[in-house]
């Protein structure tokens, strides 16, 4: 079990893209399962790899937040195919953006194909909450924030507050 240690803005490697796996090894497995312990502890619903500095095109998600059976899936190189609808993600939240959640607009549901934690394809059909959580963790894979999602003048309001807290703590 090993729990590591989840970047936060504004570190600079949470808008890096995420390069393909080409191959799943044993060491890869363990980064999965280190992906989910780390996840659970924290606790979340989702993690991608660029969130603990790797920069693989990796997720793992459990919208049950089931600590005790772990129940998470893994989706390495996952791409939304198609998505449709628009939903108001209430309140919505991200490990790398602590004491901070926003509305974000979000499709309402999503087709997601990657490949398992084997290496086999999946493909997901996702909606309600799976559909927001696969959104959020493939938008990290691309560098992407839920606060790049936000109003410019929300996000301002943030920034301006992580850069006051950053500066009273150093
Ligand atoms: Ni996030």
């Amino acid at each position: 079990m090993a729990i590591l240690e989840i970047l936060t803005y504004p570190d600079g490697f949470l808008k890096k893209k995420a390069t393909p796996v080409m191959d799943i090894d044993e060491g890869l497995r363990r980064l999965f399962e280190d992906m989910a312990d780390t996840m659970y502890a924290a606790p979340g619903v989702g993690l991608a790899a660029t969130q603990i500095g790797c920069d693989k095109s990796i997720i793992v998600f459990d919208p049950t937040a089931d600590k005790e059976n772990r129940p998470y899936q893994v989706l390495v190189n996952p791409t939304i195919i198609a998505a449709e609808g628009q939903v108001l993600s209430e309140n919505e939240g991200c490990l790398s953006v602590p004491e901070y959640r926003a509305d974000v607009k979000r499709a309402e549901s999503a087709i997601v194909e990657g490949l398992d934690r084997e290496g086999k394809p999946v493909r997901i059909e996702a909606e309600g909450l799976l559909a927001i959580i696969l959104q959020h963790e493939i938008d990290h894979l691309n560098g992407v924030l839920f606060i790049d999602r936000i109003s410019a003048l929300k996000r301002e309001i943030y920034k301006r507050k992580v850069k006051k807290q950053l500066k009273n703590s150093a």
